[in-house]
């Protein structure tokens, strides 16, 4: 955990450079309390408002595991990380879910008081929120030309169709994710999905080494989807961190980091819908607001799909 934090930590430091930007955001915890004091946000609920700008914070979920970024655990604190989740549960135990403000606060106070060194002038990296992400789709498939074959691609689960490879690809250029030389951003793929355990870069590293020898090298966009749905999507959606959290939200948000939050027409009348594609046999979840519902529990890989152009 402490040692992928780092390592975490140390890769943004790289990686960011201004040509590898795109859409990419950074922001510090610096930077994101000034952006709060301009909206007027009182004292108390300062830290929700704060942590909402990072995107680490939700009312129903609380404080996402990545909000460890802005720290620097002592690697020779090994106990900093059960700490703080034993302080964090403790806290939703005991504030009703209603004060939202006081939740947030104590979560980020768990952070300060048990995990590690707080830095709040060094930036990190920012998730997209879905809308964000469908808009890149679509942009990434008006760049390529197939803004009238939107519907195609949409419907193309199993990335059939060497245009919806290529849209990802862009996608997940564009969301810096990934880039020729460099492969899978797995410290962006880490904030993304909300997190994920060690053995996770191993898994990963083999798996893209693999593809690398096994598709042809000229084929670039079938490179970038493999990547995406089959070193990330599947090995994240089976790892035991999501099995021990048993959270579906989480498990969802996982699979939209590594697939395409796609928009669909069909499902004008809910107001979100996922689709699953698992071992190429397909079969629809739906999301019914607060209480999710889900069939096909094993399944590897969701799209979540959406009705927002009604
Ligand atoms: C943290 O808690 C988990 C689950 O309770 C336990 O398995 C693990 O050994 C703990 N880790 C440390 C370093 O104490
Ligand atoms: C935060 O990190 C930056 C960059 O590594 C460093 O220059 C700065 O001193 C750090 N601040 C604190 C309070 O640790
Ligand atoms: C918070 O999480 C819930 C449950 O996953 C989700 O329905 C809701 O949209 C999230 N809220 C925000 C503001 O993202
Ligand atoms: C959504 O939830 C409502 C109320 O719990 C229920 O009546 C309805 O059948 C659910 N819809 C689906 C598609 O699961």
């Amino acid at each position: 955990m402490i040692q992928f934090i780092i390592w975490v930590v140390l890769s943004i430091l790289t990686t960011v450079r201004a040509d590898d930007r795109h859409k990419i955001v950074y922001k510090s915890l610096q930077q994101a309390t000034n952006e709060c004091t301009q909206y007027n946000v009182q004292g108390g609920c300062l830290p929700r408002c704060v942590t909402l700008t990072t995107r680490d914070w939700n009312d129903t979920l609380g404080i996402s595991s990545v909000y460890s970024r802005f720290f620097h655990p002592d690697p020779n604190d090994i106990c900093s990380n059960n700490r703080t989740q034993r302080c964090l549960n403790s806290k939703i135990t005991t504030i009703p879910q209603q004060n939202s403000c006081l939740r947030a606060s104590e979560s980020v106070q768990c952070y300060l008081d048990q995990y590690g060194q707080v830095n709040t002038t060094i930036p990190q990296f920012i998730r997209f929120t879905i809308l964000q992400d469908a808009q890149l789709f679509y942009e990434c498939a008006a760049i390529l030309g197939y803004s009238h074959q939107l519907d195609t691609l949409l419907n193309d689960w199993e990335f059939k169709r060497q245009e919806t490879r290529c849209v990802l690809r862009c996608f997940m250029i564009r969301s810096g994710l990934y880039s020729e030389p460099k492969g899978l951003n797995m410290a962006r793929y880490y904030v993304l999905c909300g997190g994920y355990e060690d053995g996770f870069y191993q898994q990963a590293a083999e798996c893209a080494s693999r593809l690398r020898q096994e598709v042809p090298c000229e084929d670039k966009c079938t490179l970038a989807q493999r990547m995406a749905t089959e070193c990330i999507g599947v090995d994240y959606a089976t790892s035991s961190i999501m099995q021990n959290q048993g959270d579906s939200a989480n498990y969802v948000l996982a699979s939209r980091a590594s697939s395409v939050y796609m928009v669909n027409d069909q499902n004008a009348d809910s107001d979100a819908t996922y689709r699953v594609v698992n071992s190429g046999s397909t079969a629809n979840i739906v999301d019914n607001g607060s209480s999710s519902t889900y069939q096909g529990g094993n399944s590897n890989m969701f799209f979540r799909t959406s009705s927002n152009r009604r």
